[in-house]
């Protein structure tokens, strides 16, 4: 059995050696956890079919759901898609490096197991000093989905990756928490106009305004989705249940409806109306903006099910602009969530 060996890196300065290192697992088909400014990725040399079958085996991911494939050089797209459509050249100029992943349709260099066989290929240039300096180092793309064990939330701080996957992988670069804390927003730019397939970081607002009007699924619920978004995804153990933003009397009537028979409790909770609670249960306070929701809430579901809460009530945000995203993976999560173990067991 393989430890997951753990560096500490400048999410600024990556040191050389650390990242020398980290290259040449690369080169010989190992596995590298990497940090990037949406969530941490699991990074394998996306042209090697023993490396990225690696990766599905690490995570425990279905051979159905594709990888991103993570460039550091503008140049490198040129060979991993047939063609790049305008507006696709509009979004790449404004917004890579970012959280944005862009669906083209790919060429035949990338082996068939990074796009479950798809046609279409996903890229995203990251913005993380660490993440672009490792793949620049290494000379050629690399997968990366969430270093996560398929089906848990998506790991925002290396410990999150040491938890899910430190035995089954080669090394974790940590440089610390990351600073969007939900994934990349992925657009397909083989349609027109282009469809979000799953929201993200970059808010659909600002894409708007580079590319004008673009759809999303949820417009019409026959069009074509992004694989992984229908595994399932982004669920704490416990059971998640959303309420309306600054409905003090829905909340408790849900803390009636639940907190008998001996359930541990926990809240994400953020307006004037709530605080009020705050001490009476196990609650997590998002303090100030929206960017600080997200960038807690995977690590908030995950000391939620380690201190055993059974039942997760989330305050709801308004879904514009980054709240599209929160929202999606809030609603994911309610949608999963079991009520724990101990009610079957009853
Ligand atoms: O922010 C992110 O995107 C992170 C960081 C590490 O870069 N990565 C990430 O990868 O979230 P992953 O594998 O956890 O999620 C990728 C999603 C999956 O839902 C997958 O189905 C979808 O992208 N995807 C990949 N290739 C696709 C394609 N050709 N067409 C449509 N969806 C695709
Ligand atoms: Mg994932």
């Amino acid at each position: 059995m393989k430890y997951g060996k753990l560096i500490k890196v400048s999410p600024d300065l990556p040191d050389a050696m650390a990242i020398a290192e980290a290259t040449s697992i690369l080169g010989l088909g190992g596995v590298v956890a990497f940090p990037t400014e949406t969530v941490y990725g699991l990074g394998a040399d996306a042209y090697s079919v023993d490396a990225v079958r690696k990766v599905f085996e690490a995570k425990g991911r279905p051979a159905d759901n594709p990888l991103i494939v993570h460039i550091a050089e503008f140049d490198q797209v040129g060979e991993l898609v047939k063609t790049i459509p305008p507006k696709a050249t509009l979004l790449i100029q404004k917004f890579w490096p970012g959280p944005l992943t862009l669906v083209l349709e790919r060429s035949s260099r990338i082996p068939d197991i990074v796009t479950a066989g798809l046609e279409t290929l996903a890229i995203r240039m990251p913005k993380h000093a660490v993440a672009l300096t490792l793949i620049k180092t290494f000379g050629r793309g690399i997968v990366g989905p969430s270093a996560n064990l398929s089906g848990s939330p998506s790991p925002t701080k290396a410990e999150h990756v040491q938890t899910d996957l430190g035995d089954r992988i080669d090394m974790i670069l940590d440089a610390g928490p990351t600073q969007i804390g939900v994934e990349s927003t992925i657009v397909d730019v083989t349609v027109d106009p282009p469809m979000i397939l799953r929201f993200g970081g970059l808010e659909q607002e600002r894409i708007e305004e580079v590319i004008g009007e673009v759809r999303t699924t949820s417009d019409n619920r026959f069009l074509k989705r992004s694989p992984g978004t229908q595994h399932r995804h982004y669920a704490p153990r416990a059971k998640v249940v959303l309420f309306e933003e600054g409905n003090v009397h829905r909340f408790t009537n849900l803390l009636q409806e639940y907190q008998f028979d001996g359930r541990k409790l926990g809240c994400i909770i953020h307006s004037q109306q709530l605080m009020r609670f705050k001490s009476y249960l196990d609650c997590f306070v998002v303090m100030g903006s929206i960017q600080s929701f997200s960038q807690n809430l995977y690590d908030t579901f995950r000391q939620f099910d380690q201190r055993g809460v059974d039942l997760i009530l989330v305050e709801s945000v308004s879904e514009k602009g980054l709240g599209a995203a929160l929202m999606d993976r809030i609603k994911r999560a309610a949608a999963n969530g079991s009520l724990s173990t101990k009610e079957v067991v009853h």
